[in-house]
């Protein structure tokens, strides 16, 4: 066979193969064979010297036709997959459905949220019930019924946002919550004892805002009553809390304090998680950090929802949960929870 039949034949397989080429690899394949440096055309073209000089005019002329030929299929076949890969859309727009996707971002429980399912969590699995109450409140349950008449001070500590409940058609003064006991009340009002439920929700408090105060941040109540409940009860409750959230290392500490609902009443107070209770700037130099409010439910309360304080007792307390997050990670600003930055809340 001399060079000219081999380069026809050549042409011929090499576009015969390339009329079945449907992928960009296989394309890839194909240029390598019949164009690349060890392809057979390449070496005609290379072995040229060796003919006379007649033969070299024909055959170059004709292997340089081919290989123009060859390459110019080569870029229409090109096009012609790549429009295979797009969808087409309206006019001449079109769509490479080949591209590789955009991930969507996938959202998360904010932190708070998680704590307070896992606190809710940890008292469920002592046998309280979880439940939730409204966050605009009448001052009768907030105030009132938990023993914080008009006039009494303890109103003062807790600086009220009021509601201007003439306007809005209430009957009674309203306000938006300022801790989550009024639920006892509410709760007692339908529910006989025995009982124990715990109430996770959002408080609100006229304050200014700085790293350590906001105007809405979350509490948890919990209340149990029932026959010969006492003291005891109320410590070992809490402390078994400690242990589950804290750790078993983590020191507890409860010191009386007064809350007009209960009687008597506490504070307890977890050792400080940075300086393990040598005091250091976050617990104030104490080595403590108080978490909560407690206290045996104060008789007066009993009577106003019809239990009888001769026959039943029960134990109260409210917990800040900002704090326990804050604590654990070491999170020196509550406002981060609320400033929406999702550098900060991705971590959780
Ligand atoms: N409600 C109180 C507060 O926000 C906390 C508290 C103290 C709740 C004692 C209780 C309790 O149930 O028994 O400051």
């Amino acid at each position: 066979m001399d060079e000219l039949t081999r380069i026809e034949h050549l042409n011929k397989q090499a576009l015969g193969e390339l009329a079945g080429v449907a992928s960009d690899a296989a394309l890839r394949d194909w240029r390598v064979r019949y164009l690349g440096k060890k392809s057979q055309l390449t070496a005609m073209l290379r072995r040229l010297g060796e003919l006379s000089l007649v033969e070299k005019k024909a055959v170059g002329a004709r292997a340089n036709e081919v290989k123009a030929g060859l390459e110019a299929f080569l870029a229409e076949k090109e096009q012609a997959l790549s429009k295979a890969r797009m969808v087409s859309l309206a006019g001449d727009e079109a769509l490479d459905v080949t591209l590789p996707g955009r991930t969507p971002p996938v959202g998360r429980l904010h932190p708070v949220t998680r704590i307070i399912y896992e606190i809710s969590d940890i008292f469920a699995s002592m046998g309280f019930q979880v439940l939730e109450g409204p966050e605009v409140e009448l001052d009768y349950y907030n105030f009132e019924a938990l023993n914080i008449p008009d006039e009494h001070p303890a109103r003062d500590t807790m600086a009220t946002l009021w509601v201007d409940y003439e306007k809005e058609g209430g009957q009674r003064p309203m306000l938006l919550r300022t801790h989550t006991s009024p639920m006892q009340i509410r709760f007692m009002e339908k529910t006989k004892p025995p009982l124990r439920i715990v109430v996770p929700g959002k408080v609100f408090r006229y304050e200014a805002t700085d790293a350590t105060h906001i105007p809405m941040f979350h509490q948890i109540e919990g209340l149990a009553v029932d026959k010969g409940i006492s003291m005891a009860e109320l410590k070992g409750t809490l402390y078994e809390f400690s242990r589950r959230f804290f750790g078993k290392d983590r020191k507890v500490r409860f010191r009386a304090d007064y809350f007009p609902f209960v009687e008597p009443g506490v504070e307890m107070a977890i050792e400080c998680a940075v300086c393990r209770g040598s005091g250091c700037r976050l617990c104030g130099a104490s080595g403590w950090i108080e978490i909560l409010g407690a206290g045996m439910v104060h008789p007066r309360v009993l009577e106003r929802v019809n239990i009888d304080p001769k026959v039943y007792s029960g134990f109260a307390f409210g917990m800040g949960i900002e704090r326990l997050p804050m604590l654990r990670y070491g999170i020196d600003d509550i406002r981060l929870f609320y400033g929406g930055d999702l550098r900060f809340l991705r971590q959780f």
